[in-house]
This record gives structure tokens, C-alpha cells and sequence, in this order.
């Protein structure tokens, strides 16, 4: 084991696979993981439920500050408590992804919500993952990842992860609202998905997520041996 610990930020697209591969990653050093993107998905569902409308920008920035936002590490992933409620299953309504990109583009919610993950990682030891923090949130990260695949392979991923439950959905749909989403991420004004200039670019297309843990594994390693 190591003494020291580092943080690690893993940033990209969505259906690249950071989720899986960051709480593996975490996992194997012993750290905490953190599911930036959850938290983002907690403001929209209760922005839809009190359905304020998200032109009232002001109104969804105080929202959002009142709001008591908990990770925690659950049996099937992280669990997430939204004013002490369970709504792990709530945020990950097609619904909730539909609306999440407009009210992350809001730069007082990011403001709340960043605030709230810089003292998560204060303490060192954290796994991260987003679209921002190696850009924005823990710029210090001693290990950054931007983590990509081709925008069909994160479809098809994506239509096998949820074919099972989702009989209606089609690989064309989600290769529609994929790319959709991935434009609302990079174009949006405040803090947008962007490449760290010092983050390793991989690329997981053709790589199991055992090789991609085990590559970003390797290089916490040497930079932990490194000291
Ligand atoms: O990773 P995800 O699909 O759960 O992310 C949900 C949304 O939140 C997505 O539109 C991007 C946004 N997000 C963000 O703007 N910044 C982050 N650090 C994490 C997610």
C-alpha cells in the first residue's frame, strides 16, 4: 500500500464508460468514489418535480443551494440521497437525461455543485468523474483522464446496457440523443467538456473496461511511486 494518496479526475463523453471504469479504479487503490454527473441529475429531478421552469435561472440556482445532496456507496453502485431520500433509480429516468444538460448549463447550480465536490476531494483520495473536474473542479489532480470512445460504440453500449428493460428503444434513438447530448456538454458557455491540456486522452473503443481500469490503474501507480 501507499501512504500518500492522489486524487484522480476522469472527464468525458457520455456512455464512454467512465462511470463503470472509475468505480473500479477506485475500488482497486481503496478510494472514494464520486459520481459528479449523479449530482447534476439530483438538482434536475427536483427542479422537475417543484416543475420550475429553467428560464427562472435564479429560482433553480437557489433551489439548488437549498438542497442536501449525499453519495454514498451502495450495494448495486453508488447510492445517491436527495434530502435524505433514495433516488438512485429516480435520476436515471429517460426523462431526468433528457433535461440534466440545461440545468448543468446553469452557472449557479455549477457553482453550488462544484463547491460541494471541492471539499469532497479535499481530503485526497477520490476518484472523480464528469465532465469538468479536471478542467474546473480539482485542476490539481495528480492523475487526469479524458476518457472517449466512438460515438456509435457508446450507443451500443449504451442500447445493450438498456435493451433488456427498454423494449422500445432503438440503437438509432440513442445514437440521436447521444450525439445530442454530447453537443449540449461541449457548446454550453460555463465549464464545457473539454480535453485537460495535462489529461491522458483514451480512447476505449475495441478496449474491455478491464483494460481501460487496468491502464489508468498503471498510471496512479507510477505516479504514486514517483512520490
Ligand atoms: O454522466 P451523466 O450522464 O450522469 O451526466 C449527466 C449530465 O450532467 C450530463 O448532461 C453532463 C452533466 N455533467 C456536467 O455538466 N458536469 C459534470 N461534472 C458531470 C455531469
Amino acid at each position: 500500500g501507499y501512504t500518500a494518496k492522489i486524487n484522480v479526475a476522469i472527464d468525458g463523453p457520455a456512455g464512454a464508460g467512465k462511470s463503470t471504469v472509475a468505480r473500479q479504479v477506485a475500488a482497486q487503490l481503496g478510494y472514494l468514489y464520486i459520481d459528479t454527473g449523479a449530482m447534476y441529475r439530483a438538482v434536475a429531478l427536483a427542479v422537475m418535480r417543484r416543475k420550475l421552469p429553467l428560464s427562472d435561472e435564479e429560482a433553480v440556482a437557489r433551489l439548488a443551494e437549498g438542497l442536501q445532496i449525499e453519495l454514498r456507496p451502495g450495494s448495486e453502485g453508488q447510492q445517491v440521497l436527495l434530502d435524505g431520500e433514495d433516488v438512485s433509480r429516480a435520476i436515471r429516468t429517460p426523462e431526468v437525461t433528457k433535461r440534466v444538460p440545461q440545468v448543468a448549463a446553469i452557472e449557479a447550480v455549477r457553482r453550488v455543485l462544484v463547491n460541494l465536490q471541492q471539499k469532497m476531494a479535499a481530503g485526497k483520495g477520490v476518484v472523480m468523474d464528469g465532465r469538468d473536474i479536471g478542467t474546473h473542479v480539482i485542476p490539481n489532480a495528480e492523475v487526469k483522464i479524458f476518457l472517449t470512445a466512438s460515438v456509435e460504440e457508446r450507443a451500443r453500449r449504451r442500447y445493450e446496457e438498456l435493451k433488456r428493460t427498454n423494449a422500445h428503444l432503438t440503437y438509432e434513438q440513442l445514437l440521436h440523443d447521444i450525439a445530442e447530448r454530447d453537443r449540449q456538454d461541449r457548446e454550453r458557455l460555463t465549464a464545457p467538456l473539454v480535453q485537460a491540456p495535462d489529461a491522458v486522452l483514451l480512447d476505449s473503443t475495441g478496449l474491455t473496461i478491464a483494460q481501460v481500469v487496468e491502464r489508468i490503474v498503471q498510471i496512479c501507480r507510477r505516479v504514486l511511486d514517483e512520490g
